[in-house]
């Protein structure tokens, strides 16, 4: 076997990093054709290699965890704490996702649909026909909701209305600047101060959620619940601050992912009438009111939104810096420097996904993918903690959307890389038709 340090590449520079960062699928497409599976990026004594095919994505996601620590570490320990999982390594990591997985695990939600539905209704059920919208505000609004219900635990309206303001300007308030130039996260720097003021109302906030669910003698079966009752292996439970960190990292991590996704398939549906013609008649049986649980094992509804996520790949790269040797497609890449998978090249790939631009659920149906070949999610030991919770929330959205209306995109829509993850940059304009059923 070949055995050298990096594979052929060149030495990254100002245009390269933007194509990168804002052309990733021509651009990895690009260094796919010139390339092959794996490029190396070089940079000052280190270097970004990328890796563009699934056995390569294999490769990294099977690998030793002990072998990676999280990228960009100091960037997002700022931003999230030290008790976030985007920061934690080695065994402190392993023990975090013991510990909160189980809140996350696709059964722990059974029972919770019919909050998804309650939010996904109350947000769609007063929308006007002939009216214009733009879809993302609708999918943050729900996906908002559906977070500080299922994960923070909240059910009071006071606290939920409060929550919408704190937590929208936590995340309005993470500028990239403040993520990638961690040296700017200082008190003389105005996105800073921003951001840190919108965290201190959030940690306030979330002390008011801790001190109501300790008070409570309701039972819940909720994520902030497992968190208060979940123990180390050293029996230790969770500091408060060590929760406050988790749920800022599920907020930044789960929200706007969840509510473009959303955004995405309405978008995809609304421009492709007979696959939405072929969801409705799959759900018809359903009737006017789809059961949250019934619907998650519907076929097509599950390739949707597989299909709109391979599509529209959310985060285009998932990235691990090395602290041990990797044995890569044949090539030793020594620690120091960086491995980053381009989901964006696996999920464009023509060999894989035949005519790769366009919106085609049935391959879904016709084929299966293994977990390195549609990895909307990442993967290995940081694959994303909310995946469930995500399928479950948009199944139960688009149902209860492509039940009760009628709708058609008002404009051709683009992706643009909003902070770190990709968008549409006019947040997909929809016109509403009539009502269906029910309405
Ligand atoms: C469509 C929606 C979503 C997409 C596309 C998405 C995608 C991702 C990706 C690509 C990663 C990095 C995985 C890796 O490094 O291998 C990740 C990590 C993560 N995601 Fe998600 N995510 C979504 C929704 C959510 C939701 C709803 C939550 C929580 C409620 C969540 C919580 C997290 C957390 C905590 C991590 C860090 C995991 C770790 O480092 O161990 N995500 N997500």
């Amino acid at each position: 076997m070949q055995q050298s340090a990096l594979p052929k590449g060149f030495n990254l520079n100002l245009i390269h990093t933007w194509r990168l960062v804002n052309q990733p699928q021509d651009y990895t497409a690009q260094l796919k054709s010139r390339y092959g599976e794996l490029v190396s990026m070089r940079y000052r004594d280190s270097a970004l290699v990328v890796v563009l095919s699934p056995e390569g994505a294999r490769q990294v996601f099977t690998g030793d965890p002990e072998g990676y620590d999280p990228f960009w570490k100091v960037g997002f320990t700022g931003v999230a704490g030290p008790g976030s999982l985007w920061v934690l390594g080695g065994n402190r990591h392993r023990q975090e996702r013991q510990l909160l997985s189980p809140a996350f695990h696709s059964q722990n939600f059974r029972g919770y649909g019919d909050i998804v539905r309650e939010v996904a209704r109350k947000y769609t059920q007063d929308w006007q026909p002939g009216q214009t919208l733009r879809a993302i505000d609708t999918t943050l609004a729900i996906s908002l909701d559906v977070i500080m219900r299922l994960v923070f635990g909240v059910q009071e309206e006071r606290l939920l209305s409060e929550g919408r303001k704190v937590l929208t300007a936590v995340y309005a308030n993470l500028h990239p600047m403040i993520v990638f130039f961690p040296w700017l996260q200082r008190n003389w720097f105005p996105l800073w101060v921003r951001y840190d003021r919108a965290k201190a109302a959030f940690t306030k906030w979330v002390n008011r959620c801790l001190g109501e669910r300790r008070r409570s003698s309701v039972e819940s079966n909720g994520v902030l619940e497992r968190m208060l009752s979940a123990r180390y292996d050293n029996g230790a439970p969770m500091s408060d601050e060590e929760i406050r960190d988790e749920l800022i990292t599920i907020l930044l991590a789960g929200h706007e992912t969840t509510a473009t996704a959303l955004a995405w398939a309405l978008y995809d549906l609304g421009s492709n009438p007979a696959e939405l013609e072929k969801l409705r008649t799959e759900l018809a049986p359903f009737g006017s009111d789809p059961d949250p649980e019934a619907i998650q094992k519907l076929p097509f509804l599950n390739a949707v939104c597989k299909e709109s996520m391979r599509l529209h790949t959310l985060l285009p790269e998932v990235a691990r810096e090395l602290v041990s040797p990797l044995n890569l497609l044949g090539y030793n890449i020594l620690p120091g420097n960086y491995v980053l998978v381009s989901s964006m090249a696996i999920h464009h790939d023509a060999d894989l996904y035949p005519e790769p631009d366009k919106f085609q659920p049935d391959r879904f149906i016709t084929r299966s993918y293994t977990p390195f070949e549609f990895l909307p999610f990442g993967g290995g030991h940081r694959r994303c903690l909310g995946a469930h919770l995500s399928d479950y929330e948009m199944r139960i959205t688009l149902a209860e959307i492509i039940t009760h209306w009628e709708f058609e995109p008002a404009a051709v829509e683009r992706e643009i890389r909003h902070d770190i993850a990709m968008g549409p940059k006019n947040g997909v304009l929809l016109r509403i038709k009539e009502p269906r059923i029910g309405n």
